[in-house]
């Protein structure tokens, strides 16, 4: 086994630790993490036949079980929080208990959420299995599920205890997973480190090869990106929200699709094109920069094109994004590579012209 990276994310008596390297599943140091004698698994229909086993084998004589529910976005409802809470209860888990998320930011978020509300809150451990919830939506706490009004409507901010990943559960991703884990990443050079952009485009190669050291190096550089913002403003009472960029037009663009049919990242790659390319039209950002970072995302496999969609109502989806404030739009757009920033007030008529010829 390669050696471990640790990142701690510094949340005060909340602070909790991200490990990283290949093989942390089966070496079962992540059981540290748990404290008391109950401990349930979530898990998707396509992680379980993969990993579950080994996980439930490393918790040994704890009394423990398992629930796996359909793999995907349409999964990540109040229902099947439902039938997760019911399982912790057929358990007879206390509030000494442990959940334990297995897989992708579905279960993450989904899992986290029933931890956040079992008698109002127990320990949870995330063991994310994509490149998307390893580089982002395992770290932070946010949890929550989708309703038919939106994306996430429904949440409670909740810390894990830690988060284990082990990188070598990438092997088995779909390659088309893969590039949208690439899309978060590419977010956190986007809104705020140039060089880490620029680095980016030298190993866009080694990534698309997954090649340990350059994957190892992305997912570190992304989680110590994403534990600083966390640190700083847990609660996304200011720079927390630069992590949505892209993110108001994407769950615009994955609300009125449907869920399921884009996945998160490629709404996310679509988005912060989107983005970037408003922000030139503006006149607040060079729009050589929008073309550097539809190129790199190119490269990566990950569509750039809006899919086609009704303006008015992608604009109607946008007006309901938790970031607004009295009814304005409130967006994230940059200066360019590696300057995003909070824009409160955005003219309507400009982001419908985006939408409509982008
Ligand atoms: N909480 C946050 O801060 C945050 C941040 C970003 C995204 N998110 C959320 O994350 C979700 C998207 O997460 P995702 O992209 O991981 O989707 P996902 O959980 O649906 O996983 C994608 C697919 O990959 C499969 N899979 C997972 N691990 C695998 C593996 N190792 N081998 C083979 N198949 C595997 C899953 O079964 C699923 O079919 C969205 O709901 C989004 O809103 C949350």
């Amino acid at each position: 086994m390669s050696a471990t990276i640790e990142i701690d994310v510094a949340l005060g008596e909340r602070r909790y630790p991200i490990r990283i390297g290949a093989g942390l599943l089966d070496d079962g140091s992540w059981r540290d993490a748990l404290h008391g004698r109950h401990a349930l698994v979530v898990t998707d229909d396509r992680v379980a036949p993969l990993y579950l086993a080994r996980v439930q084998g490393a918790l040994g004589a704890l009394t423990h079980a398992a629930i796996v529910l359909p793999a995907g976005e349409t999964s990540k409802t109040l229902d099947a929080t439902s039938a997760v809470l019911d399982a912790l209860a057929t358990l007879g888990a206390s509030r000494d208990a442990a959940v334990i998320a297995l897989g992708g930011g579905v279960i993450g978020d989904l899992a986290g959420f029933a931890a956040a509300t079992w008698m109002r809150g127990v320990d949870f451990v995330q063991l994310p299995t994509t490149l998307l919830a390893m580089v982002d939506s395992s770290v932070g706490g946010k949890t929550g599920v989708n309703i038919a009004a939106g994306k996430n409507l429904v949440g409670a901010f909740h810390q894990p205890r830690a988060v284990y990943i082990d990188t070598a559960t990438l092997a088995t991703l779909p390659r088309r997973e893969y590039a949208a884990g690439l899309a978060e990443v590419v977010k956190y050079g986007a809104i705020g480190d140039a060089a880490f952009f620029t680095w980016l485009e030298a190993h866009a190669d080694a990534l698309n090869a997954h090649d340990e050291d350059a994957l190892v190096e992305a997912i570190a550089f992304s989680c110590r990106y994403k534990a600083g913002v966390v640190a700083r403003d847990e609660r996304e009472q200011g720079e927390r929200a630069l992590l949505n960029f892209g993110h108001t037009f994407g769950h615009a663009f994955e609300t009125e699709r449907g869920y399921g049919d884009l996945l998160h990242g490629e709404a996310v790659a679509i988005g912060m094109v989107l983005a970037a390319s408003l922000s030139s039209r503006l006149g607040r950002a060079p729009a050589e920069d929008t073309e550097r970072l539809l190129q790199l995302l190119s490269r990566f496999g990950l569509p750039v094109e809006p899919p086609r969609a009704e303006p008015d109502a992608l604009l109607a989806r946008m007006r309901l994004d938790k970031k607004n404030v009295s009814g304005r739009l409130r967006l994230i757009l940059w200066r360019g590579i590696g300057k995003a920033e909070i824009v409160p007030d955005v003219d309507e008529a400009a982001v419908r012209a985006v939408l409509a010829a982008p």
